[in-house]
């Protein structure tokens, strides 16, 4: 398996014109699971951003850590990024609250937002950030 943080060519499995993508491997599937949400960092245009990977309800989707709100983290720096019941993600500072697999914010400051999702690609047990830019 390949490591964490390093560069690989992947196809997307099942998908009808296989086409190799270039991206970033993040975390290995099995960590996500259990975890539930891992951070991650990333460059995008030459600037460093900050992104989290949540598995919920047997998907994965990741999204660009910033609220949609005030543009700073969900988090406080200590990974959380779920509610008490695990039910919705919710930022910190205000209380916007996002549903897991849309990032849509339902309840909160921005309602009607939506957390900015990233592309992701699964294969051989990890998630990779595909490369847009
Ligand atoms: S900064 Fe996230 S709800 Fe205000």
């Amino acid at each position: 398996m390949a490591a964490i943080g390093i560069w690989i060519s992947v196809s997307s499995p099942g998908c009808k014109h296989p086409q190799a993508v270039t991206g970033l491997i993040l975390a290995r599937l099995e960590d996500l699971k259990r975890r539930g949400t891992i951070k991650f960092t990333f460059r995008e245009d030459g600037i460093q951003r900050q992104g989290f990977l949540v598995y919920y309800q047997g998907e994965v989707v990741g999204y660009e850590n910033v609220c949609r709100h005030i543009a700073i983290t969900l988090d406080y720096g200590d990974g959380e990024f779920f509610d008490g019941e695990g039910t919705h993600l919710v930022c910190q500072t205000h209380g916007a609250t996002y549903e897991p697999l849309s990032g849509l914010c339902i309840a909160g400051p921005c309602v009607g937002a939506s957390l900015r999702k990233l592309e992701l690609v699964l294969a051989d047990g990890v998630v990779v950030l595909a490369k847009t830019k």
